[in-house]
């Protein structure tokens, strides 16, 4: 097995540190990595929908010299029966790396276990790193620095809630947590997001009141109320979820100069309204550009000749 990107915590504070200055060189010089992933193909298997992460990869893979196949759900045997293994090891023989957006989350860990080239992890239920490599260059952008920063993501302690624990964890950010009674993120998530926070300075605060969670914050983060694979359960939520709305007079309580950020897609009316994510301090356009820079940097660094730079890679 080659190093995966499944999860955040898999790559040191050091490491991601490398991969954002990658990223921004890359945005700022794209001319300069024309070549960093000459004739590299990566294959990428889909079994939920995409925008951003199926044109950014394919759009990315290109810029860098190579190419992406698109494999959706009922593009390969994968929903006849064949095992993710041999999948796997299939697409070893062909490809040069692997991305996947998958339901279960040990699906896209058996995928890295028995590939022989790079796995990347393109949203699994339990994770979504390369948005939050996104996300955390954006903010990086925005505010100059990340270390000592109050994230406020507002919602459900999903995949989106999950990686930001991580990478703001391994950033020194204070990231805090708002969600309704039993929808909290998950226990071992938060216990690894804590003690990864205690060695960089940040902290982790859980609370079901999410104006105590803006209070203050530099970032105010949310995500739909209803994942994909959660489609049943929509009108439930709909009902759990209100008063978890960002809206105008939630962003007031964070600080004046807080930006917004939504990994989109997003529902105006749910779990945000207009006003905000079309507002003044919403940079969610500059967010979703930035899911192709930084999943170039992490190409490029897993795959292409950027491999043998930077420490431990
Ligand atoms: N944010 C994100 O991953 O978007 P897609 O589902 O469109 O890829
Ligand atoms: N939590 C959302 C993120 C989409 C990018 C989902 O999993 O559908």
């Amino acid at each position: 097995m080659t190093r995966p990107f499944l999860s955040l915590l898999d790559y040191t504070s050091e490491e991601l540190e490398g991969l954002l200055d990658l990223a921004r060189q890359m945005k700022l010089c794209p001319e300069a990595f024309r070549t960093a992933c000459s004739g590299q193909t990566l294959a990428m298997i889909f079994q939920k929908p995409s925008l951003r992460t199926r044109v950014s990869f394919e759009v990315g893979i290109g810029e860098l010299g190579g190419h992406g196949i698109y494999l959706g759900p009922t593009d390969i045997q994968l929903h006849r029966g064949e095992t993710i293994a041999d999948t796997a090891r299939v697409l070893s023989r062909y490809a040069d790396g692997i991305m996947a957006r998958v339901f279960a989350h040990a699906d896209v860990v058996a995928l890295a276990e028995n590939a022989s080239v790079p796995v990347i992890n393109g949203l699994s239920d339990l994770l979504h790193p390369c948005q939050v490599l996104a996300d955390l260059l954006t903010i990086r952008e925005k505010k100059g620095r990340l270390e000592g920063l109050t994230l406020a993501f507002v919602g459900d302690g999903n995949n989106m809630a999950h990686s930001l624990l991580n990478g703001g964890a391994r950033f020194g950010m204070h990231v805090r947590v708002s969600h309704p009674a039993g929808y909290a993120p998950d226990v071992d998530v938060v216990a690894a997001a804590r003690q990864a926070a205690a060695a960089t300075g940040g902290s982790i605060h859980l609370t079901t009141d999410p104006r105590e969670g803006v209070e203050g914050a530099d970032v105010v983060y949310t995500d739909v109320w209803a994942s994909m694979g959660q489609e049943k359960e929509a009108a439930e939520r709909l009902a759990r979820f209100r008063g978890f709305q960002v809206d105008a007079a939630l962003m007031r309580l964070a600080r004046p100069d807080a930006v917004f950020l939504h990994c989109l897609p997003a529902h105006r009316g749910e779990e945000v309204t207009g006003e905000v994510i079309d507002g003044p301090a919403s940079v969610v356009f500059d967010e979703a550009e930035n899911r192709l820079h930084a999943q170039k940097a992490i190409m490029a660094r897993l795959m292409g000749s950027a491999r043998a730079r930077g420490p431990a890679w």
